[in-house]
């Protein structure tokens, strides 16, 4: 069947009156679906357990959003047996075949647009460009690995030999495990999913224990598109009782992680001890965390750049792998951009999400404490010019908070704080700017804002990171357009959204027939 060509989902209009009275409706609706239970799925089956988590409302933490049914090792057993019996025959079926389903789910997506927008908002505390970009990103990531696999079905063009038919084919490692962070529950969840089943793997999905119940969203969304029992489990769970056990399993041929880079390097440690019995290497996809930077040059747009810094810094509270944590300024326009930067995030209105402020909640009240941490060892490590102020009576707010005159090799340029706060270090080139960005461990996002055509290439040599943005902020990838993923201790180096990731979930063969 001919494939439209892809194109990026457009963010909702919020100018026009009909989208937000679609939003408020929605909104109305998901209060009176708050509190209910969800299931395990395993196979055919949904499995109610003693043991349920609530999720909370991190703009008001007294408000459950759902209790979700917690697995124990025992499931995790049931959904491994599950996903092998269904491998065998998803796993037969075409590229094309499989495709097909991965298109019903965005069309579904982008019907449930609102209600999912209003889900981020009560479960993630998302603002509503922030939650609709992340469901935009979803249906993307649905459209696009359709038809990316689409393209695997052709296997690889080979040179030819008279008398002998070459062919390289992509096959499907197997069952795998599919584990994914809070802070985009569900792009991420969508995506690391259906990579992995268009590809015709069958998959254990343990969504994030903070936002299960978006997870559980996803899985009505994919039940209703007709995945067949069994390809997708669902087994929402602590990391403490069945992490491990899952990870290490013997009859789990690979594993997705998005998330911290201590459970990612962990996790890479106890997918690779060797069980008794094990037939394969376990292939590990991980996608860890960042330390991210902008730098600016004197040449540059100072007002783009201000805006860039803030939107990168504050965006979803500082909640995103890719937000950028570091301005590293130009010491020639250092003062101006400090004021710049100011100007525009004392514009932020802190509140929750229902109302659309630019600040929600961050997300619980562990990562409120360790953001406050944070911001008591920023007060050590640098000057404190705007926020510090915190508050959890209701929700989990924290004010945007920046540092100036901070210094390079200090923690707070170093460390992934994930929360709202900013520092600024000066220097006096863009060259120190890049050694200075290159210092941590991490080599996920960065920008330089500069009009220098011979820093652009510099920086293109030198900047240390898997996505490198000039004169843009160095948050919001688009799928396709930018593919995703980091260096170093930021992931084993793949790309979401693009053809190269689906190849993660793939093994080649090659046959060669005589005539
Ligand atoms: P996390 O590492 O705490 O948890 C991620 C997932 O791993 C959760 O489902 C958790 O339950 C599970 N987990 C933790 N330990 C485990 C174990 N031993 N065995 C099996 N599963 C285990 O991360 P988080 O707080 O949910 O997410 C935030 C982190 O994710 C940040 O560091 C952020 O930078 C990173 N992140 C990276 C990307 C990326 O694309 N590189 C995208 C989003 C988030
Ligand atoms: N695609 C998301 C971003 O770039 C992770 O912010």
């Amino acid at each position: 069947l001919p494939v439209a060509p892809f194109k990026n989902e457009a963010p909702t209009d919020w100018g026009n009156p009909e989208n937000r009275e679609e939003l408020n409706r929605n909104l109305e609706f998901v209060k009176t679906e708050l509190g209910k239970e969800y299931p395990l799925i395993i196979g055919e089956k949904e499995i109610s357990t003693e043991h349920k988590l609530a999720s909370y409302n991190p703009a008001l933490h007294k408000e459950v959003v759902g209790y979700v049914c917690q697995a124990g090792k025992d499931d995790i057993e049931t959904a491994i047996k599950a996903a092998r019996k269904a491998y065998e025959s998803w796993s037969s079926m075409t590229f094309q075949e499989r495709a097909r389903h991965l298109f019903k789910a965005a069309e579904i997506m982008k019907r449930r647009n609102a209600e999912l927008v209003a889900w981020q908002i009560y479960e993630a505390g998302k603002n509503w460009g922030e939650a609709d970009g992340e469901i935009n990103e979803a249906i993307d990531f649905l459209e696009m690995y359709g038809r990316k696999a689409i393209e695997l079905e052709q296997g690889q063009e080979l040179e030819s030999l008279p008398g002998i038919e070459n062919r390289l084919e992509y096959k499907p490692l197997g069952v795998g495990a599919i584990i994914s962070p809070w802070n985009f529950p569900l792009a991420i969840v969508t995506g690391m999913t259906v990579s992995a089943i268009v590809t015709g793997n069958t998959v254990l999905l343990k969504p994030a224990s903070l936002t299960p119940v978006i997870a559980a969203k996803f899985m009505e969304i994919m039940h209703e598109a007709d995945i067949p029992d069994g390809v997708i489990n669902f087994v929402p769970g602590s990391s403490g009782e069945i992490g491990d056990y899952m990870v290490a399993h013997r009859d789990i041929n690979f594993v997705s992680f998005t998330g911290s880079k201590e459970a990612g390097l962990h996790i890479d440690e106890v997918a690779h001890t060797r069980i008794p019995g094990q037939r394969w290497i376990k292939r590990v996809v991980a996608e860890m965390g960042g330390k991210n930077g902008i730098i600016v040059d004197e040449s540059a747009d100072l007002d783009a750049a201000a805006d860039g810094i803030v939107t990168s810094a504050f965006g979803y509270q500082g909640q995103k792998c890719s937000a950028g944590s570091r301005a590293i300024i130009h010491e020639n326009v250092y003062d101006v951009m400090v004021d710049k930067i100011i100007e525009r995030t004392k514009t932020l209105h802190v509140g929750p999400g229902t109302e659309n402020n630019a600040i929600g909640p961050v997300i619980d009240d562990k990562a409120f404490k360790k953001i406050k941490e944070y911001i008591e060892v920023g007060k050590e490590e640098g000057e404190l010019i705007f926020g510090g102020d915190s508050d959890n009576t209701r929700g989990y707010y924290i004010t945007p908070t920046i540092y100036k005159d901070v210094a390079p090799g200090s923690r707070i340029m170093k460390e992934e704080i994930f929360g709202p706060v900013l520092a600024i270090c000066k220097v006096a080139s863009v060259e120190e700017g890049i050694n200075v960005y290159n210092d941590t461990e991490y080599g996920l996002t960065g920008a330089l804002y500069t009009n220098d055509r011979d820093k652009i290439r510099y920086a293109r040599k030198k900047m240390d990171c898997g996505n490198l943005f000039f004169n843009g902020k160095c948050t919001g990838a688009l799928v396709g357009v930018q593919p995703f993923g980091g260096y170093y201790m930021s992931g084993t180096g793949s790309k979401t959204g693009c053809l190269d990731y689906l190849l993660s979930f793939v093994q080649a063969k090659t046959c060669a027939e005589n005539f």
